[in-house]
């Protein structure tokens, strides 16, 4: 294992932003996991666990830590039965390579998450999730490193706390786990309408009637291609903002606001708002500030066009957050994580 110092962040985050890190490994294998943990510990070192750089926002002044980007390979059916096939995947594999490999293999469940950048093992701290699945549904259990016990731990599902684009890494255990492989159990049965909506749209559009993986990790590429921006070629992360949950009694005052406001039903007198619409009601869809762009075909996705810092990225934000907020009374929240 190499151990590289100063190394700026922006070369590994897809936003193309932040500072140096102070010191930046790269491992493969669980054991390095810890060796690497115990050394920063006994120097004091904060850690920060980095897949893709996709779903993470570095800041200007950088890392004063180690940088742990995850490297750990792994691909094997672990289970199969009549109905279902288990995979177990190293949180260091390309998520969409993941992806493509269990589309061959003809299984169901996170065909949906095709073109999704980053790696496997980001995939449970936001619970990603698109295109009418979430890696929740799939995730059958995973295997992380607990620094609190020094101890390699199995999480079943339901231990980690998936909600909508989040998890118990990003919340109550921000720091504590590192992920090293996860169980995905998969389905041998073809995807089942009815489909998102988006899906079914492209589906009717293409005359698409027999509904396999291949078809919607396709039709999914396709629809992607045409609303998300290729970070490869101009630097972003995904959504930036997530979809804003409201509870029943504020829906009121938001129909006041603007009657036409979409709401989807999440049960428990919860709703979503598409953060993207609420953006586009305040003028801003397809405005650059301070460098950045709201994309013009999704407002929800910030494009750094000419920014050159965090700081251009957090007034461009804070402007954003401030119209919706001037014109919904809602605060909509920054989706990628912050080191
Ligand atoms: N909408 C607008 N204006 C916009 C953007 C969206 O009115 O500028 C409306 C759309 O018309 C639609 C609704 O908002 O009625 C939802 O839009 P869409 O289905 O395109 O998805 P999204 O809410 O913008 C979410 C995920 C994406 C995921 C898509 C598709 C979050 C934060 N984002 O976006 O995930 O690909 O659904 O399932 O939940 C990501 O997390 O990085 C990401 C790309």
């Amino acid at each position: 294992m190499d151990i590289h110092t100063n190394i700026p962040l922006k070369n590994f985050t897809t936003m193309r932003l932040g500072g140096p890190a102070r010191f930046f490994v790269e491992v493969r294998t669980p054991e390095e996991v810890v060796e690497v943990y115990k050394n920063a510990k006994t120097q004091n070192l904060p850690v920060f666990i980095l897949g893709g750089g996709s779903n993470v926002i570095a800041t200007d002044v950088g890392f004063a830590g180690i940088i742990i980007r995850m490297r750990i390979p792994g691909f094997s059916v672990v289970a199969d039965d009549i109905n279902s096939t288990t995979i177990q995947v190293g949180a260091g594999e390309s998520w969409d390579s993941v992806v493509e490999r269990t589309v061959t293999m003809n299984l169901s469940g996170i065909e949906a998450l095709s073109g999704i950048p980053g790696t496997a093992g980001g995939t449970p701290i936001q619970n990603v999730g698109a295109y009418g699945q979430e890696v929740s549904e799939t995730i059958e259990s995973l295997v992380a490193y607990d620094t609190q016990t020094d101890a390699f731990v199995t999480l079943a599902n339901i231990d980690c706390g998936f909600t909508y684009r989040d998890s118990i890494f990003r919340g109550v255990d921000m720091g504590r786990y590192i992920v090293t492989s996860i169980l995905f159990k998969l389905s041998k049965n073809p995807p089942q309408p009815p489909f998102y909506e988006a899906l079914q749209t492209y589906f009717a559009e293409h005359s698409i009637t027999i509904f396999t993986v291949q078809a919607v990790r396709s039709a999914v590429l396709d629809i992607r291609s045409n609303k998300l921006p290729d970070p490869a070629l101009l630097p972003n992360t995904g959504s930036f903002f997530k979809n804003t949950i409201v509870e029943d009694w504020q829906l009121s005052g938001l129909r006041a606001i603007d009657p036409n406001i979409p709401t989807y039903d999440m049960g428990d007198d919860r709703y979503k708002i598409p953060t993207g619409w609420l953006i586009e009601q305040t003028g801003l869809k397809g405005k650059v500030l301070h460098g950045m762009k709201i994309h013009d075909k999704n407002a929800l996705v910030l494009i750094n066009e000419s920014a050159t810092s965090y700081a251009d990225l957090a007034a461009a934000r804070d402007e954003i957050i401030g119209a919706v907020r001037d014109k919904f009374q809602i605060q909509i929240e920054q989706e990628p994580l912050e080191i």
